[in-house]
């Protein structure tokens, strides 16, 4: 049997494929269910910054009502772990359950759109005990009044905050949108982060033509979503600091083992797990596991990034967006 295990944010992983932050990762039960499935981590549903500063309001508001209001005791009173239940109590107890409960590494997530109010929580976070921190960071720049350099300084000012609270490995989860994206993935790598996630999915806005109302478009990817990571991957993979998770469209043995092709350590699932069940993950282990012994791979390093931009023998083939030829023979 080939050897799956992989390297993820100096974390040891046993297997490639990681249990992506969804509905599939918010309770106990379902991430023991994870474990057993033969995932090498979780990543858990999101927290939002929302969530976090209405708690620490929330908080603060209960203090100044008693009168004890003194800057040494906020860190204890933000987060006061006996209060009600409420989303930040349940996260930290979801987070030191899931440490005594599972042996693979488990990941907490952040849903932030700006880079203060919500940072001090990654430090309870570590304290919860989380093996590493996934920030997810979706900006799109819709706002033409800001530069790119007012949008992207998001990122950055967040990693600083984040960064210098907390020891654990922390992850950017972002989408695809960047006035110059092989830039700020390569700038992003070098701040001290240990991991990127390419890319996680917009929830797509759609509308109905006669009723004129908001509806939702597909919330589960197919495998046909996965080119854009895929092409990214291998692209950065060469450049970048730290280590890639890929993310959208894995959905079988075939694409996990582009993905490890192009240079990524890991892969992100959410869709074929909601679509198929966790037995998928065994499903795609066997797949790669084949794979491997029928190529003569012993290890995932003896393929990983072999496929990637800086190391395949047609680097081109990730940088031409229309080719002429495809495009004039296609139908004929
Ligand atoms: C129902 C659902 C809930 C999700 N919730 C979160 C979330 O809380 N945080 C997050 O970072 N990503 C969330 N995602 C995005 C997934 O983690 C993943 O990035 C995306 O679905 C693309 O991967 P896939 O093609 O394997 O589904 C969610 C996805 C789905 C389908």
């Amino acid at each position: 049997m080939p050897e799956i295990s992989t390297n993820y944010m100096g974390l040891k992983l046993k297997s490639p494929i990681i249990a992506s932050s969804s509905g599939l990762t918010d309770t106990i039960e379902k991430l023991i269910d994870l474990e057993k499935s033969g995932v090498g981590a979780v990543v858990l549903k999101s927290i939002f910054e929302e969530e976090i500063i209405q708690h620490t309001q929330r908080s603060i508001e209960k203090m100044s009502a008693s009168g004890f209001i003194y800057p040494e005791t906020m860190e204890y009173f933000e987060y006061d772990y006996d209060e009600i239940e409420d989303p930040v109590q349940n996260y930290l107890k979801l987070i030191s359950d899931a440490k005594k409960k599972l042996t693979i590494p488990v990941i907490a997530s952040i849903n932030c759109v700006s880079e203060n109010g919500w940072d001090d929580f990654a430090h309870v976070i570590e304290k919860a005990g989380a093996d590493a921190l996934e920030l997810n960071i979706f900006l799109l720049p819709s706002d033409s009044t800001r530069s790119a350099d007012d949008n992207e300084k998001i990122y950055f000012e967040a990693i600083k905050r984040v960064l210098a609270k907390v020891k654990i490995p922390v992850s950017i989860k972002l989408g695809p949108y960047a006035s110059n994206l092989a830039a700020l993935l390569e700038k992003l790598s070098k701040t001290g982060i240990a991991g990127l996630v390419l890319f996680n999915r917009s929830y797509n806005t759609d509308f109905d033509i006669n009723t004129l109302e908001f509806t939702n478009s597909s919330v589960l990817t197919t495998p046909a979503d996965i080119y854009h990571s895929l092409r990214w991957v291998a692209l950065m993979s060469g450049k970048v600091k730290c280590s890639l998770a890929a993310s959208t469209g894995v959905h079988d043995g075939a694409g996990l083992i582009k993905m490890l092709l192009a240079g990524a350590s890991t892969v992100q699932v959410a869709s074929t797990l909601y679509r198929n069940g966790n037995g998928q993950v065994a499903k795609m282990i066997s797949e790669l596991t084949h794979w491997m012994n029928e190529q003569g791979y012993k290890n995932l390093s003896e393929f990983s990034g072999k496929m990637s931009y800086t190391k395949t023998y047609n680097p081109a083939a990730f940088e031409r967006i229309q080719f002429m030829q495809q495009y004039r023979n296609y139908g004929k």
